[in-house]
């Protein structure tokens, strides 16, 4: 059973939270990955598929996407070998009913269910769903005590909430002592209020008396915002106890490898890294271009590489440039250049042939 306690996470990030974002974060110390945040609705329009060639189960929507024409209908898509277990399926939901009709389709692939109690971005508040339910207290208790009894309990798999803080430390505290009564057993606090944008400072000034509401109610507690690297995670729990949990977001969508020990690797190491994960298992395109150019950075919009993966559509090209058209450096391998220093060799050789053959007449002349 999946266990949320003092671990380190890559947070749900809607486009980001994709397979190979996942895959890389696993593969760079991460111990557990949430995926996006997946609308109730929508998972209700799935089938669930097993992918024989790339041995992944896909969730794929009968009703295609609509929004994007020509986008994958490819919902969710889970590879066991390497995420079993350590797969979070983030739901967006504001309804008992249907969450628990959602989770029922999922919960044999995934490791747990998370509900969406914290994002403030319309894709998540429309409909009272995301940091609206924390407005709506006994909706969002309904919704996790009825996952916990109907979809948890009886699959063995835990149930858990990701918030933010109310305005004030009152209501906050009264909202946690709220939910860890629901049977959930992970709460993940991203430490800003619903107004606070992530460039602003988090809010730790009583994280202390949160998770001693969780410990006493045996819920684990993972701390979000502003956090990082691996030392900034080591950091939080010697602050405030080493069975905290830490959520990383922003730092991973720039660079998933953030989870590393040894600390986080150069961006090109981690652009060839995705692109190889992205091809393996069939990422969509503009996915792919989506990640891989949060994660080239284009300071003063001088990246050559940035500059030709924007101008790229397909897999094949964005593999092209990431694998062949950049150095182990993350410089951009000039064909052109090449070709100058080719015709200059051919050159300098010519030269030296005429200066040999030269030397051979003096020779003659002399003797
Ligand atoms: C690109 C992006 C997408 C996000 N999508 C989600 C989401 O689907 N569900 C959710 O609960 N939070 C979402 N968030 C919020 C993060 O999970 C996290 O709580 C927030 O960014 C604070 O963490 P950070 O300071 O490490 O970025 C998203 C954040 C980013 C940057």
């Amino acid at each position: 059973m999946l266990d949320y306690r003092a671990k380190f996470v890559l947070a749900p990030m809607v486009r980001i939270g994709e397979l190979p974002t996942r895959l890389l974060a696993l593969k760079y110390g991460a111990d557990l990955v949430w995926g996006p945040e997946i609308i109730d609705k929508k998972l209700l329009t799935c089938e669930r598929i097993y992918n024989e060639n790339l041995k992944t189960i896909d969730f794929r929507s009968k009703t295609g996407n609509k929004k994007i024409p020509g986008m994958t209908d490819v919902v969710f898509r889970t590879y066991p070998e390497l995420e079993n277990d350590k797969v979070v399926f983030q739901m967006g939901t504001s309804n008992a009913k249907l969450a628990v009709e959602a989770a029922k389709i999922v919960i044999n692939d995934v490791g747990a269910i998370d509900i969406n109690a914290g994002c403030p971005k319309h894709f998540s508040i429309h409909s009272g769903m995301g940091a609206a339910l924390l407005s709506t207290p006994d909706l969002l208790c309904e919704i996790l005590t009825n996952l916990v009894n109907e979809v948890g309990k009886p699959n063995n798999k835990p149930i858990s909430v990701k918030i933010r803080l109310l305005p004030n430390k009152g209501d906050t505290l009264s909202l946690v002592n709220r939910l860890v009564r629901t049977g959930i057993t992970n709460l993940t606090l991203h430490c800003r209020t619903r107004e606070m944008r992530n460039r602003e400072k988090p809010i730790r000034d009583y994280i202390d008396e949160i998770k001693k509401i969780c410990n006493e109610n045996n819920v684990s507690f993972i701390i979000n915002g502003y956090i990082k690297d691996y030392k900034e995670f080591k950091e939080l729990q010697n602050q405030y106890g080493n069975d905290v949990g830490v959520m990383i977001a922003s730092a991973a969508e720039i660079n998933p490898t953030c989870f590393n020990k040894d600390g986080t690797l150069p961006w090109y190491i981690a652009a060839k890294e995705y692109i190889k994960f992205a091809d393996k298992f069939q990422n969509h395109p503009a996915n792919s271009k989506y990640c891989i150019s949060r994660i080239i950075p284009n300071v003063r919009n001088e990246n050559v590489i940035y500059k030709l993966i924007t101008k790229a559509r397909t897999a094949e090209e964005f593999s092209d440039i990431l694998l062949n058209k950049m150095d182990d450096n993350g410089k951009f391998i000039d064909k052109e250049d090449d070709k100058k220093e080719e015709i200059t060799d051919k050159t300098t050789s010519v030269k030296h042939k005429i200066v040999d053959t030269e030397s051979n007449i003096e020779k003659k002349i002399k003797v």
